[in-house]
């Protein structure tokens, strides 16, 4: 029987390669450089399937330009706010994502950004590594601490509640705000808000766990900060478009926020330069999933989800 042919956009793990080209007619983009949106549109005619990561968009001009031989879009990450769902749908292409086999990653790259704010990480890093520590006080790099303080988390689907339950390991008191009410088992004591405006003004930390979507984008504005506590922390682990970054620096350079933990930005690659003159805001480039364990783990889930839409079953993730 032919192979379906399949697109790998990215160089995905060796383990996840080595399992496609197995089972599938695979291209693998070796060389890991990103294809334009009209490179994925000329392209797609010579493939059954695309199975690409957030740094491929499907917007509803690509959606409606693709070649109808492409049937699914078995997607490398949970998030998929680069795919236009209705669109991709109204063209009969099955859409699929990777959900659980990240959360703990991401969760704990959150918890990284949260205490790395809290305690000074850049600051004190830079001090040491390039030989400026030359004193030492007990009012020296003094920050804040987590154990003990409350914690807001913003969407608490699969890693907002991973995140919820390190932060209890911590000590922290936990409060959330989601759409609806977890089942009390599994909110696991932590303190439900049914809106923003009751859980935003007890946030000493605030972190989002969020998808973007049309509701969400940009819900972090200049009001939103300022009903933080004075001196809170905030924490982005999800995606850069919940934020108004102008309105994050002025809550930073006022000294609203005491800090800031960032692994998700409005321009992704590159970030924002102005967050970089300043150490309170500790910056990773979007790597809350990356680590070998979970590299492997969404690289066979998305090939699960191919596997079943090739046997004629619905995709165990399917959108
Ligand atoms: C996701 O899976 O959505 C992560 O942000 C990586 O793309």
């Amino acid at each position: 029987m032919t192979k379906p042919r399949l697109w790998i956009t990215r160089r995905l793990s060796d383990a996840t390669l080595v399992r496609a080209d197995r089972d599938y007619d695979c291209e693998i983009n070796h060389d890991d450089r990103v294809y334009s949106s009209d490179e994925i549109i000329s392209r797609s005619k010579e493939f059954d399937a695309i199975l690409p990561c957030h740094s491929e968009i499907f917007n509803a001009d690509v959606a409606a330009r693709l070649d109808p031989r492409i049937k699914i879009i078995a997607n490398h990450s949970v998030g998929t706010d680069r795919c236009d769902l209705p669109a991709l749908a109204a063209k009969g292409i099955t859409v699929t994502n990777t959900p659980d086999v990240l959360s703990d990653a991401t969760a704990e790259l959150a918890f990284l950004l949260m205490l790395g704010a809290a305690r000074r990480a850049v600051e004190g890093d830079a001090l040491v590594r390039q030989g400026r520590w030359d004193f030492w006080s007990p009012a020296f790099m003094v920050g804040k601490q987590v154990s003990g303080a409350r914690i807001g988390i913003v969407g608490m689907g699969r890693v907002g509640q991973v995140m919820a339950k390190r932060a209890s390991g911590f000590g922290m008191q936990v409060h959330y705000y989601n759409r609806r009410r977890l089942p009390v088992e599994l909110e696991a004591g932590a303190q439900y808000h049914d809106s923003l405006d009751s859980l935003l003004p007890i946030a000493d930390f605030l972190s989002l766990h969020c998808p973007a979507t049309p509701d969400t984008t940009v819900f972090m504005t200049a009001e939103r900060f300022a009903q933080l506590p004075d001196g809170a922390v905030f924490v982005n682990s999800a995606r850069g478009a919940l934020v108004d970054e102008a309105a994050l620096l002025s809550a930073i350079s006022s000294g609203k926020l005491l800090a800031a933990g960032l692994d998700c930005f409005v321009t992704e690659p590159g970030g924002n330069p102005a967050f970089a003159t300043h150490d309170n805001i500790f910056m990773l480039p979007h790597i809350g999933s990356a680590t070998r364990e979970t590299r492997d783990a969404m690289g066979f889930r998305a090939l699960d989800n191919l596997d079943a839409f090739f046997a004629g079953q619905e995709p165990r993730d399917k959108l």
